[in-house]
This record gives structure tokens, C-alpha cells and sequence, in this order.
């Protein structure tokens, strides 16, 4: 039988959330990936060191394995330098969200001026803290990422030396960036290499499709696919999983996020194979990140075999993205 090996997967951007719904996602992102960069969107968001800790504890009680390292987020303020350098053994990375563009983001930035941010910005690149960003603005839903990149373009210039990560790229616009200035860096979802708009609006509303940044075009994923499958030195993989309970999603104020922890490995082995580009993926899911964020992984071995993997219709209260269908690749053991 046809398998692949990956090593110390790494998931870097993951919601695991709190309360019951952590204790049944974290284990599934536990099992099957080494490490995951967690972000802060709690409500409230986690804004101190004592709630950095506190909820990393409750991560590592909700975990099944032991095997596993939840890398730490703040939620960004303008945090003073004494305050970033009592928490920076704890983070592994800030991440920024402009007020109101995705869920529990109420309490993020109005303004991406620079001034205000300046100091922080500059403590953070001088203790070699990354920023992570979510990178939308308020404008027309489809061209709000492309509209953010002159941000970008303004954060990467003015600190030169501050490693600069655009979550979840949906657009031939960011994948234009990563050449463009040193310092940026990116991370694609699985879902955004599988879908375009048309398959969450174009026939039946799909609201297990519904995230943020929204799914593209064509050319948007053509491009996307283009440097996830050549491993491009500057992409990660970062599932971006948001899981929100059946209610939240089957309803007429359907939340953003779509859950694809389970079943991102086995997905991205079908992307992979199916472009005969199945040697990069150890670059996108594991050792890019390893270099960009300077982490050394915890030693796991994930072995996918190709036989028939039927998704669950739910996990607890989630349903899964391909909920119900069969997956061609499933996780055959962990070691
Ligand atoms: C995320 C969530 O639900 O927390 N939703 C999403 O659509 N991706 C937040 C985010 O990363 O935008
Ligand atoms: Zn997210």
C-alpha cells in the first residue's frame, strides 16, 4: 500500500477555542500534528501573561497526547517593551486583527497607522517577537485582502527586521508579496487550495465553507496552489480550523470558520498527489515553520496510507469540512 511519512506536522494557525469545545478539538489538532500556533480570539482575548499561561494550561489538560506543543499568542494591544519582554519567553507570536473583520475580533485595532503602533512594533522586532496578522480591511468583501496589502507594504518597510506573517493568504495579490520584502511570510488553509467562492455561494449556500478571509477566485487559488505545492521557502501551512457548534453555522447569522482539523493531512496528501508534488509537502507542513519561526519541533511521525477515510458527519457539535464523504488518504498511525 501507498503511504508517506511526515514528520513533526505543524499546524500554524489554529483556533482550539475553550470550555467543552476545546476539550474536543484539541485532542483531534493533538493527535495528528506535533505543534500549533494557537491563536488568541478568545473571549475575552487573551491579552496578559496570566492568561497566556492559564489557557495553555487548559490546552495541555484537553490534550490526549503528550507529544504536542501549543505555541502561544497574544492578542495584539500596544503593549509596552517591559511588558513584551516579562511575557516573551511564553508567545511565540502576536497577532493583530483589525476590529470587527472575523469572529471575537471586536476588540482588535481601528487603525493601522503607524505612529501609535510604532513602539511596540519596535520592541517586538528587537525581542524577535512575530507578528501575525489577519489582513482584511472594511471594504467590499471580495477585495478586502488585496486592499490590505499597501499595509503590509507599510508595516514591512517601516520594521525592516520584525517578521511579518500574512494569515491565511486568499489571493494572487499576497502571493505577489512573499517575494517582494524580506520579512513577510505566509500561511495558506487547506481549504483555500480546495475551494473558490462558487462552492460557498455559487449553488446551495455551503455555511461550512463560510470563513474569513471569503474563498476567491480561480486565479486567486491557482496562485495559492502554485507556492504551497513548491514549498515556496516563505509558506506554511496553517489550517486556520475555526470550529463554531451546527447551531452557529446552520443559521441566518452563520459564523466565519471553517473546521478542517481532523482531516487537514488527509487533505492536503490528495493536493499533493494529485499535482505528483507529494516530496514538498514536508516543507509546507513542518519545515518551513520550523525555520521561519525558529521552533524545534516535538518528535512525532504522522504515516498517511491511501485507503478510504470516511469523514465523520460530526465531531461533538462541529461538522467538519467534507462531512460525510470519503477521503482517499487517511492517518494510518502515529508515532
Ligand atoms: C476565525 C474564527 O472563527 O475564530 N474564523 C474564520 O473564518 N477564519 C477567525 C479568523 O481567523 O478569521
Ligand atoms: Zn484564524
Amino acid at each position: 500500500m501507498e503511504t508517506i511519512t511526515l514528520t513533526m506536522p505543524l499546524d500554524m494557525h489554529v483556533h482550539l477555542r475553550d470550555g467543552d469545545m476545546l476539550n474536543i478539538v484539541a485532542p483531534l489538532t493533538s493527535y495528528s500534528f506535533s505543534g500549533a500556533l494557537v491563536m488568541p480570539n478568545l473571549v475575552p482575548p487573551v491579552t496578559t501573561l496570566e492568561a497566556v499561561k492559564a489557557y495553555r494550561h487548559r490546552i495541555k489538560l484537553a490534550m490526549e497526547s503528550d507529544d504536542f506543543e501549543p505555541y502561544m499568542t497574544l492578542f495584539y494591544q500596544n503593549y509596552s517593551r517591559e511588558f513584551l519582554e516579562s511575557v516573551q519567553d511564553h508567545i511565540t507570536a502576536i497577532k493583530i486583527y483589525p476590529s470587527g473583520a472575523t469572529t471575537n475580533s471586536e476588540g482588535g485595532v481601528v487603525s493601522f497607522d503607524i505612529e501609535p503602533m510604532r513602539a511596540t512594533l519596535e520592541a517586538m522586532s528587537e525581542l524577535g517577537i512575530c507578528l501575525c496578522v489577519h489582513g482584511e480591511t472594511n471594504g467590499f468583501v471580495m477585495d478586502r485582502e488585496a486592499e490590505f496589502m499597501s499595509v503590509y507594504e507599510k508595516l514591512a518597510i517601516n520594521f525592516p527586521k520584525l517578521k511579518i506573517v500574512m494569515e491565511h493568504i486568499t489571493t494572487r495579490a499576497a502571493v505577489e508579496m512573499l517575494d517582494r520584502y524580506d520579512n513577510l511570510y505566509a500561511t495558506i488553509t487547506v481549504h483555500h487550495l480546495m475551494i473558490t467562492l462558487d462552492d460557498v455561494a455559487g449553488g446551495m449556500l455551503r455555511p461550512h465553507l463560510f470563513c474569513k478571509p471569503i474563498a476567491k477566485r480561480p486565479e486567486d487559488r491557482a496562485a495559492l496552489l502554485k507556492v504551497a505545492l513548491e514549498a515556496h521557502p516563505k509558506v506554511m501551512f496553517g489550517s486556520d480550523s475555526a470550529p463554531h457548534p451546527k447551531s452557529a453555522k446552520e443559521s441566518c447569522g452563520c459564523g466565519a470558520g471553517v473546521f478542517t482539523a481532523p482531516i487537514a493531512l488527509q487533505l492536503l496528501c490528495e493536493i499533493f498527489e494529485a499535482h505528483n508534488k507529494l516530496d514538498n509537502l514536508q516543507a509546507f507542513i513542518s519545515d518551513n515553520a520550523q525555520r521561519i519561526y525558529g521552533i524545534c519541533a516535538e518528535y512525532k511521525e504522522v504515516v498517511l496510507a491511501k485507503h478510504d477515510f470516511v469523514v465523520p458527519e460530526m465531531y461533538g457539535e462541529v461538522v467538519p469540512m467534507r462531512a460525510g464523504e470519503t477521503l482517499r488518504w487517511s492517518i494510518e498511525r502515529v508515532d
